[in-house]
């Protein structure tokens, strides 16, 4: 049987990060057509853009139940809107040709954070998961973050061989933030000893920016896992990326392997 490659497509590749609730549905729609190129058995894992951190970020539901703050609306709103963007996918992989399932997170998930509890739905074919506001037990609900996802799965799925961080913008990690980076200031190859300065755009995104992905990374990595960070906008490096071939991105260590 074919191995497993698990895939994250950022939220700001696949949607307009600064208008709410508007897809990319040009990359939406590559990528998907990548996924039917693939010789490999996929596990997608999409982030939020525009269907999730706006919304979260104004009633704060990363911090869970404020008292005197009427935030059911926003998690009843942030689950549909997600749910939406998801329904974008899912159109998209059947139009490529994939067969592909969803498991909304907050069917399935407990808590946030890499910790989080919940059997791992799989798939015969594709299993797609995203980020989501899901329940939680102390802080009643919280945002998990498809990067504690794309972390669980490679972990835990058998025949894992590869995690890819498909991200919109920039070529991989850069030294420097991508405003002033020049051509070389790609990191090809990043562990945790090697600094960079991150920017996190902490107004707006209720997660974690580019350094959660690289923490998350040389966390899958430690379990003996390829890990690369692409530019998701080129669909022949996504393609090269999932299949092993070598391709413009940063690949991710966890330092001390
Ligand atoms: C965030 O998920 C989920 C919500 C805000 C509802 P991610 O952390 O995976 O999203 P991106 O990739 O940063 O958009």
């Amino acid at each position: 049987m074919a191995g497993t490659v698990v895939i994250k497509w950022g939220g700001g590749l696949i949607t307009h990060k600064d208008q709410l609730c508007t897809v990319n549905s040009e990359v939406i729609e590559s990528l998907a057509k990548v996924c039917a190129d693939s010789s490999k058995r996929l596990v997608i894992v999409h982030g939020a853009g525009s269907f999730g951190h706006m919304k979260a970020k104004k009633f704060r539901l990363a911090e869970g139940r404020i008292k005197g703050m009427n935030q059911d609306d926003a998690v009843e709103s942030v689950r549909s809107d997600m749910k939406l963007l998801n329904k974008f996918v899912m159109e998209a992989l059947q139009r490529a040709g994939v067969e592909a399932k969803s498991f909304p997170p907050h069917e399935w998930a407990l808590g946030t954070g890499p910790n989080f509890e919940g059997e791992l739905p799989i798939f015969d074919g594709v299993t797609v998961v995203f980020g989501d506001v899901v329940e939680d037990k102390e802080k009643e609900f919280g945002i998990l973050s498809g990067d504690d996802l794309i972390l669980r799965y490679s972990k835990e799925l058998d025949g894992v061989e590869r995690a890819v961080f498909a991200i919109g913008g920039v070529d991989g990690i850069l030294r420097v933030p991508p405003g002033r980076a020049g051509a070389d200031d790609l990191i090809e190859v990043w562990n945790p000893d090697v600094e960079f300065e991150g920017e996190h755009a902490s107004e707006i995104d209720v997660t974690g920016g580019i350094g959660l992905k690289a923490a998350r990374g040389a966390e899958i990595s430690k379990n003996g896992i390829d890990v690369i960070l692409v530019n998701g906008e080129f669909p022949s490096r996504v393609l090269d990326a999932i299949e092993g071939k070598s391709v413009i991105g940063t690949r991710i260590m966890s330092g001390n392997s």
